[in-house]
């Protein structure tokens, strides 16, 4: 079975417990996609929610890392990861309105899921990808 999001090599940031993390995001991502159009709206309604969940859950542990170790662009980067809360957050509301509409549901987490995917990957190669060199050279694993 083909996934949505295929985890490469070139997503490792070679910190074992972030990469982790990466990894259950796009887990949780792939479920998401092959639930849609074959579970209830409650069931996608509690992936879509641990999927916030489990992204509050990372982003806390990264800026932590950054923060500890005097990341210079904390704050911008800070600021990245709440906007993509928000943003999921209109999502999940929108969600909750459709509920009786299975077309509408369906092409409103296709539409999001593409968003997620996106938004992710990019995330991970070029904004995480900032701030590891210097926890690599402060000794983080
Ligand atoms: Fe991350
Ligand atoms: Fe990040």
């Amino acid at each position: 079975m083909e996934l949505f999001v295929e985890w490469e090599d070139k997503y490792s940031v070679g910190i074992e417990k972030i990469d982790k993390q990466h990894k259950r995001l796009f887990e949780v991502i792939n479920r998401l996609y092959y639930s849609r159009g074959n579970k209830t709206h409650a069931v996608l309604g509690e992936t879509i929610q641990e999927l916030i969940d489990y992204t509050k859950t990372h982003f806390t542990d990264e800026e932590q890392l950054m923060h500890k170790n005097g990341y210079r662009d904390y704050e911008a980067h800070k600021k990245k990861h709440e906007s993509f809360i928000e943003k999921v957050k209109k999502f999940n509301n929108e969600y909750q309105k459709v509920g009786d509409d299975l077309l509408e549901e369906y092409s409103l987490i296709t539409e999001v899921l593409l968003f997620l995917k996106t938004w992710l990957c990019d995330h991970i190669l070029v904004v995480d990808k900032e701030y590891i060199p210097l926890l690599i050279k402060r000794g983080v694993k």
